[in-house]
């Protein structure tokens, strides 16, 4: 006897419903396995290992690596190093790092990564550290928009295999590990110091004490300057970082961490450190410009302004004249605008190009000035506008980049760069950096100490 099965639609839609009502119906009776104590059968296991890498292998074609990208660039691994410490290390451990027991009793565990990130191409590795991995714990990067950080974290894995216990303290942890006398302490007095001297610490692997950044040589322009940044400036930006207002996986966790008494504290403490040598020279005015006197009729600042992303600036800071607080002296609109005289074809050009926009602006884009805004010494100038001297090319130029791709949030101010960023071309993005970024710095951060 010969059974003969016909398929039609009908069957098939039929038996895909019987198979979904038994999976609902497994599901309901609660007599699933979840139990991480009880691990997984090891067919399991190698079936899920091997759907995930299928998966990575898959879906990391579409990613692709920046030609200009090299991931040994000692100052993208630093970069990176101190958010592994306590964004990746509680889980995978590190050099002189230890698994904790409770994270070896995941299902399935976080591996430690030396022995794993040769298995994987630079394209894998940051498909993975950029998306996560679900149902294992492994988690997504935390700002999305920043495929510079994500690859900056790649170049750490790449060095990780090689780092000794030493190296690894230097670059990840400033030396020293992060003490925690804090909870011995207990006094509510005492308490909010010992926060803030911890907290400090913490910002210290990365920014120094000094807030010059950590890292000499050739990572010397790892980290952006905060020292002497001013106070306002800093605190509105640390709490953009904490609501998620300004994206960075390296930022947001630390901004985080602490309430807004202790970010407080941070900003008057970063702020009172001296900043860079620009400051005495990082006026307004170009060699030789005289500024008007401080009746004379000069340009409105603000009407030009005006065209700025819209913004309109807060009355408290201009006088009746419209003119803001200790910028009436501004002349920038009197100064010849920056030509466009063909590309610069060396640095000595480009750097003229950058340091003609940082005092002149762009006309012919109704781009102001950038010294009217972000000069080192802004004589009750507002003080949620940053200094730019001294701050590293990659800094400046992704900054400017991203405002043009609309993904820089920050302060209740930075929407005033979207339009000016908008309205540059790359190479006067490339000019300005270029030309900020190698202003004086008076000292580099040898000495960094501990404050006492
Ligand atoms: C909460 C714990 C946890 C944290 C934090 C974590 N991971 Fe993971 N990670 C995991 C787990 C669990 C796996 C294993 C996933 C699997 O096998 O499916 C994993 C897997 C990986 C892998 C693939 C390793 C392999 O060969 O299986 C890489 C690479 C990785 N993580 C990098 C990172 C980096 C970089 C960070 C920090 C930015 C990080 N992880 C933070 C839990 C974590
Ligand atoms: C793991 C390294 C790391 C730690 C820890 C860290 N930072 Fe940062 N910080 C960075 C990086 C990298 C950037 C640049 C972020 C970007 O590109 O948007 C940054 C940016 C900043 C900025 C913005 C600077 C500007 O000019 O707008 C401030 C302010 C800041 N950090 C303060 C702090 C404070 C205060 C702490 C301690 C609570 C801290 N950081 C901890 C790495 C770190
Ligand atoms: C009208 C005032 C104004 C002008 C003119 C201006 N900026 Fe800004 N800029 C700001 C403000 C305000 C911020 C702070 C935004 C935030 O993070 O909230 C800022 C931030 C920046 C930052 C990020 C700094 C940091 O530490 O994160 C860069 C880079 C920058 N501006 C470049 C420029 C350049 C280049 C020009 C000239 C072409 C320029 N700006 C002109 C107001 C201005």
């Amino acid at each position: 006897m010969r059974l003969k099965v016909v398929l039609t639609w009908k069957k098939v839609l039929a038996l895909a419903g019987v198979g979904m009502a038994g999976a609902l119906l497994v599901g309901w009776t609660g007599l699933v396995s979840i139990a991480a104590s009880s691990g997984h059968f090891s067919v399991v296991r190698w079936f899920l290992g091997w759907t995930m890498e299928n998966a990575v292998e898959t879906q990391s074609t579409l990613v692709s690596k920046p030609e200009d990208l090299d991931l040994e660039d000692p100052s993208l691994i630093r970069r990176s190093a101190g958010h592994y410490a306590t964004g990746c290390a509680p889980c995978h451990g590190a050099p002189g790092v230890s698994q904790s027991p409770v994270v070896e009793e995941m299902v399935p565990s976080p591996p430690r990564l030396e022995e794993k990130v040769a298995e994987w191409s630079d394209e894998e590795l940051f498909w993975i550290v950029k998306n996560g991995i679900k149902y294992s714990g492994m988690p997504a990067w935390p700002a999305q928009e920043r495929d510079d950080e994500v690859w900056a974290q790649v170049a750490f894995l790449r060095a990780l295999p090689e780092l000794t216990r030493a190296e690894y303290a230097e670059l990840a942890l400033g030396g020293e590990v992060v003490d925690d006398d804090l909870e011995a302490g207990g006094e509510t007095v005492a308490a909010l110091d010992g926060i803030v001297k911890n907290a400090l610490t913490d910002c210290a692997r990365c920014h120094g004490f000094d807030g010059l950044g950590r890292g000499q040589g050739p990572t010397q322009h790892t980290f952006p300057v905060i020292a002497g940044q001013p106070a306002p400036y800093l605190l509105a930006t640390l709490q953009a970082f904490s609501h998620g207002e300004r994206q960075s996986g390296f930022m947001e966790p630390p901004a985080r961490r602490y309430d807004a008494q202790v970010l407080e504290a941070l900003a008057r403490y970063y702020s009172e450190q001296p900043k860079l040598a620009d400051a005495e020279t990082g006026t307004l005015f170009p060699d030789g410009a005289v500024a008007p006197a401080r009746d004379a009729p000069v340009a409105d600042p603000v009407s030009d302004r005006a065209t700025v992303g819209g913004a309109t600036l807060a009355p408290s800071w201009q006088d009746e004249a419209g003119i803001l607080e200790g910028e009436g002296d501004l002349s920038y609109a009197a100064v010849p605008m920056a030509a466009s005289a063909g590309p610069p074809s060396s640095r000595e050009e480009l750097l003229e190009l950058g340091r003609r926009i940082a005092f002149e602006g762009i006309g012919p884009r109704k781009i102001p000035a950038c010294q009217s805004c972000h000069a080192s010494e802004p004589e009750g100038g507002n003080p949620f506008y940053p200094y730019l001297a001294g701050q590293p090319e990659w800094y400046l130029s992704k900054h400017l980049q991203l405002w043009q791709e609309g993904q820089r949030g920050g302060t209740a101010y930075a929407h005033i760069m979207d339009e000016i960023a908008r309205n540059m071309t790359d190479e006067q993005i490339a000019a300005v950096s270029a030309w900020y970024s190698q202003r004086p710095r008076p000292h580099t951060n040898e000495e960094d100490t501990v404050p006492q």
